[in-house]
Parts: C-alpha cells; sequence; structure tokens
C-alpha cells in the first residue's frame, strides 16, 4: 500500500507543494504571470491590490506594506514581484531566515530607492532582533545604528527612503502582533477553486506548447490540492507521460488519469504524503485524536511541515479535524482511504467525527 513506500520516492513528492529539487525554480519561471491581469482568480486580493498601487501611483507615493499569508505554492512570490513590477520599482528579495544580523537589515535598507519592494519571505522565521529594528524602518522610514558599541557608544538615525515591504508567510499565527500590525494591507490567500485551476492549466499549456483538452485539463486541476504550483508540476509530468508512454500530442482525460494514477496522486488529489498522514492517525492512533508532536514522530517529519503542507488542505476538505485533544480523522478520510469508520463520543457524549 502507499503509506508503505519510502517518502523520498518521487511520486511521493509528485504533489506536494514544497519546491523539489527534481523541479527548479528556473522551471517555474517561465509560467509565472508577471502582471495582475495575468494572475489567475485571488479576485478580492487583486481588487485591493488594484486599488491600493492606483492611489499610490497617482500621488507618486510608495505602497503601504503589505502581508501576503497563505499555504505554500498559492502564489505570493509571484504577488510580490507583480507588486513590483505594476509600482514600476525594483524589487530585492531576502528570506526571513538569512538575515541573522542587523547588519544585514542596515545594508539591505539602506540600498533601497524610494518606491523600491524589499520582499521578505518566511517573515515568520525572522530573528527577534532583527524584527526589532524593522519596526521604525516600517514605521518611520528611519533606521537606529548603534556606533561604536560600549562606554561611548551612540545612536545615529538614518532617514531610509519610503519603501515597500512585501511579508511572505505560510503562518500568519507566527508573526508576532507588533510586526502584523504594521502591515497596512494584510491579504489572504486561499486554496484555488477547481476552476480556476483549470484556468492556470491551460495559461500553462500554452506557454508550454502543449495540446490540453478541456476535460484533461480539468483532471488536472481537480487533482492539485487547489495549488497552482502542483498544477504547473502535474501538467509538466503529464505532458512526459503523454509524450514518452502514451505517444500522443494531445492531453486528454484518459491520459490524464493514466498518468496521475502511474504517480500516485488519488481523485482527489491526495499524494502519498498526505494518504500516510491519515492512515497513521487511523492505524496507530485508532483514528485519532493525536497531538501533533506525538504524530510529527510517528511519521518522521517535521512538525512544521505538517502544519504548513499536510494540513491546511486536508482541514479544508475535510478529511481532517482539530479537537482541543488533537488531529481526527473524519469518516470522509476513512471512506476515501477504505478503512470502516467507528464515530468516538466525547466526554460529553457529542459526537466527534
Ligand atoms: N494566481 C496564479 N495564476 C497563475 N499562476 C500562478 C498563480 N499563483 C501561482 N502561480 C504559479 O505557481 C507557482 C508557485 O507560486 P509562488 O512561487 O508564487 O508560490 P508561493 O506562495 O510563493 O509559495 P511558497 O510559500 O512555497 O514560497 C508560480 O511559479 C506560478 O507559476
Ligand atoms: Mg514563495
Amino acid at each position: 500500500m502507499a503509506e508503505n513506500k519510502s517518502l523520498d520516492t518521487e511520486a511521493a513528492r509528485m504533489a506536494s507543494p514544497d519546491l523539489g529539487d527534481w523541479d527548479e525554480p528556473e522551471s517555474e519561471k517561465g509560467l509565472r504571470p508577471e502582471h495582475l491581469d495575468e494572475y489567475v482568480g485571488q479576485e478580492k486580493v487583486k481588487e485591493n491590490l488594484r486599488l491600493f498601487i492606483e492611489a499610490a501611483r497617482l500621488r507618486g507615493d510608495s505602497l503601504d506594506h503589505v502581508l501576503l499569508a497563505g499555504p505554500p505554492g498559492l502564489g505570493k512570490t509571484t504577488l510580490a514581484h507583480i507588486v513590483a513590477r505594476e509600482m514600476g520599482s525594483a524589487i530585492h528579495t531576502v528570506s526571513g531566515p538569512n538575515v541573522e544580523k542587523k547588519g544585514d537589515l542596515a545594508a539591505l535598507l539602506t540600498n533601497l530607492q524610494p518606491r523600491d519592494v524589499l520582499f521578505i519571505d518566511e517573515i515568520h522565521r525572522l530573528p527577534k532582533v532583527i524584527e526589532e529594528v524593522l519596526y521604525t524602518a516600517m514605521e518611520d522610514f528611519k533606521l537606529d545604528l548603534i556606533m561604536n558599541p560600549g562606554p561611548g557608544a551612540r545612536t545615529l538615525r538614518i532617514d531610509l527612503p519610503k519603501f515597500t515591504l512585501v511579508g511572505a508567510t505560510t503562518r500568519t499565527g507566527l508573526l508576532s502582533s507588533p510586526l502584523r500590525d504594521r502591515f497596512g494591507v494584510p491579504l489572504r490567500l486561499d486554496f484555488y477553486p477547481v476552476s480556476e485551476l483549470q484556468k492556470i492549466v491551460d495559461r500553462s499549456a500554452k506557454l508550454l506548447g502543449l495540446q490540453i483538452d478541456s476535460a484533461g485539463a480539468a483532471e488536472i486541476a481537480r487533482r492539485s490540492r487547489g495549488t497552482p504550483r502542483i498544477a504547473n508540476r502535474l501538467l509538466k509530468r503529464v505532458r512526459d507521460y503523454a509524450q514518452v508512454r502514451a505517444k500522443v500530442s494531445v492531453v486528454s482525460l484518459r491520459v490524464a488519469q493514466d498518468a496521475l494514477q502511474l504517480f500516485e496522486v488519488d481523485g482527489r488529489g491526495l499524494d502519498p504524503l498526505d494518504r500516510k498522514f491519515l492512515v497513521t492517525i487511523i492505524e496507530k492512533f485508532d483514528g485519532g485524536p493525536v497531538g501533533i508532536e506525538t504524530l510529527a514522530s510517528a511519521l518522521g517529519e517535521e512538525r512544521d511541515t505538517l502544519e504548513d503542507v499536510y494540513e491546511p488542505y486536508l482541514l479544508q476538505e475535510g478529511f481532517l479535524q482539530r479537537t482541543p485533544r488533537g488531529r481526527l480523522a473524519t469518516r470522509l478520510a476513512h471512506e476515501h482511504l477504505g478503512f470502516p469508520f467507528l464515530s468516538k463520543a466525547s466526554p460529553q457524549g457529542a459526537l466527534f467525527e
């Protein structure tokens, strides 16, 4: 059964939203929308951004700081680049955990031009001391530098150009509230409905010069875990299958289904790791509830990975439930994976399901 497969098989990673090393970011670049109009879906987010960008441009001002939150692969980095492009500004990118010293941040900030975008990915992993430096930079566009640390220390206050900080995070909950409160435009990205993923698949197929019929595109969209990155990844692997195995020039429903079955992405878009997650709760913990730490060690995975990458989709689709006593595999999970479901009464007599 799938749950006994090694976590490292390519099939296991096929539907993972993480950037696998076999699918280099280079290959994503060609498919990445460059303008807001090409960015499919997330209508509310786009509407907000359009308005604020236009207003900032009219005033010749910088855009207010933008926080982009949402699970991996939904288009946060893409959107950060689009914001800079639409503002006609340069983008400077850095990842939270890589900014180790105050000096690193100072160098970044003092290199900015007015209206530039400073994109901090994984902003929830910024060290605390750095975060504190960011507060005055965001609020007053000032940077306090301590000269000659020691008894003769003095603070030098430097004016910064008015810039836009775009922060991306998979976990808003991990952001401190002083930092969160300093973003004038907090935006949340949600999983994409199948209709929008189908548009993304169609768009990407065109860019790749691949023919796909609408049933084929819909099938890939349905199995993409609500995630554009996965849609693009599956499309490319289906293209390989069509060329090499099926030897057809048009991807049809049948070709898409056969390919995705080979890659072990099931009809609901769950991959071997999703299934292993649920099967472990069902088989080892009697369906749950089981604490996340216990589950993480049983799966040999980081708790963060489970919470960031696996859980959001399983929760949204109703395969998993979070209760005060831990995670529960729902009736749907049991049925989907072919296990009998025995509903459990809570101490209060209410049913956990
Ligand atoms: N709305 C969209 N329309 C079309 N393509 C999209 C959209 N959003 C994302 N994509 C595609 O999905 C890929 C992944 O998006 P992106 O790298 O922006 O995700 P992310 O949210 O930054 O992920 P992570 O949290 O892992 O950094 C992009 O290369 C792009 O091709
Ligand atoms: Mg990103």
